[in-house]
């Protein structure tokens, strides 16, 4: 044990004695499988749709874009659609080793314990090191993900139905009601993308939620003590009853053929408009932009999130649809 983690260790037992002892015991002898079966037990938690975190999806194309996310001159390997999955042959199939600097650099990172979990079960090893469920991405190593294997993230889909001045719920052609959802602007690529962030070891996905939530899209770290209180209460109350729509592999950029994020979507609605819509967004942290978007199928996010938020207008029996500019007016 180093001295760093010494100091680490007393100021758990003072603080928190026992239980969150035994877990940092199993978090330094354990990390990578400690992550993995957090993610998945607090996951449980929450409602499940049934059947949609078992099947994992038939092919991936942010995983194999071109250039690799944060790089000048690290480009992918080019994998044809009919490719991807390994049971292919490609013996032409010669992926650059990238591994980013920022990750080789961290301490612990480099750990490779590989029964890690996955929200899709046991993953192939092959030659010591995790292969991409999905298949080939162009790219082997960590890329600038911290983990091979699974690396678990949460989102938070928060939801209100869309309003004309009036307070009137906007419906579309078909009567179904319209729901808007809360989207940050990520700072590293300028996409628009869901509030959520990483699993940090030992953390349970409900906590990772809600300070995402916080700071990403209220800007909590920054705000008055007396704001401070007003943000948690909303978010305290709003997160009390969530919907999970999804837990599994996320096609995302960032993905290789061998580590892959993993995410638990959860939907929180708020249905009378009363909770956190009554506090005004506030992009913090990672995010330079935030702001209520109109839920339909034509809406461009980082990753699959998309893929996500059809899966919470089904679940709320809500337009996916894009709203004609006749309703948009009303608002
Ligand atoms: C890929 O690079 C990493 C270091 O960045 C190294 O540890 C590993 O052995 C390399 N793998 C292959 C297959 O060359
Ligand atoms: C959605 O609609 C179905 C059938 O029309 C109904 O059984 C279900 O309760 C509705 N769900 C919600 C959240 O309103």
């Amino acid at each position: 044990m180093t001295s760093e983690r010494r100091v680490g260790l007393d100021v758990y037992l003072c603080w928190t004695g026992f239980v969150l002892l035994l877990s940092y015991f199993i978090h330094v002898s354990q990390p990578e499988e400690f992550m993995g079966l957090v993610a998945t037990r607090v996951a449980r938690n929450t409602k499940t749709m049934s059947g949609c975190t078992s099947k994992i999806m038939e092919t991936h194309y942010k995983a194999r874009c071109n250039l690799y996310p944060r790089e000048k001159d690290v480009f992918r390997f080019p994998v044809p659609d009919d490719k991807v999955k390994w049971s292919v042959d490609f013996p032409e199939y010669k992926p650059t080793n990238f591994t980013s600097s920022k990750v080789l650099s961290k301490p612990g990172t480099e750990k490779k314990k590989l029964n890690r979990i996955s929200h899709h079960g046991k993953y192939e090893v092959i030659d010591g090191v995790p292969r991409n469920p999905v298949g080939r991405t162009g790219l082997r190593g960590r890329g600038c993900l911290g983990r091979y294997g699974p690396n678990h993230a949460a989102d938070p889909i928060v939801t209100r139905w869309l309003r004309d001045t009036n307070g009137d719920v906007i419906k579309d052609g078909h009567g179904k009601p319209v729901l808007e959802f809360v989207a940050i602007q990520r700072q590293d690529c300028g996409e628009w993308a869901l509030p959520g962030g990483m699993v940090e070891a030992g953390e349970k996905v409900s906590l990772t939620i809600k300070r995402e939530f916080g700071e990403e899209a209220m800007s909590y770290l920054e705000a008055s003590d007396e704001e401070k209180n007003k943000i948690s209460e909303a978010i305290d109350d709003l997160f009390k009853n969530g919907l999970e729509v999804y837990s599994g592999y996320v096609d995302d950029p960032r993905n290789t053929d061998n580590c892959w994020m993993e995410t638990v979507a959860v939907n929180f609605h708020d249905e009378n408009g009363n909770s956190v819509s009554k506090i005004a967004l506030k992009a913090g942290d990672d995010a330079v932009g935030v702001k209520w978007v109109v839920l339909n199928k034509d809406i461009k996010l980082y990753a699959s999130h998309s893929h996500l938020m059809e899966q919470v207008a089904t679940k709320r029996n809500a337009s996916w649809e894009r709203p004609s500019s006749e309703q948009m007016q009303k608002t």
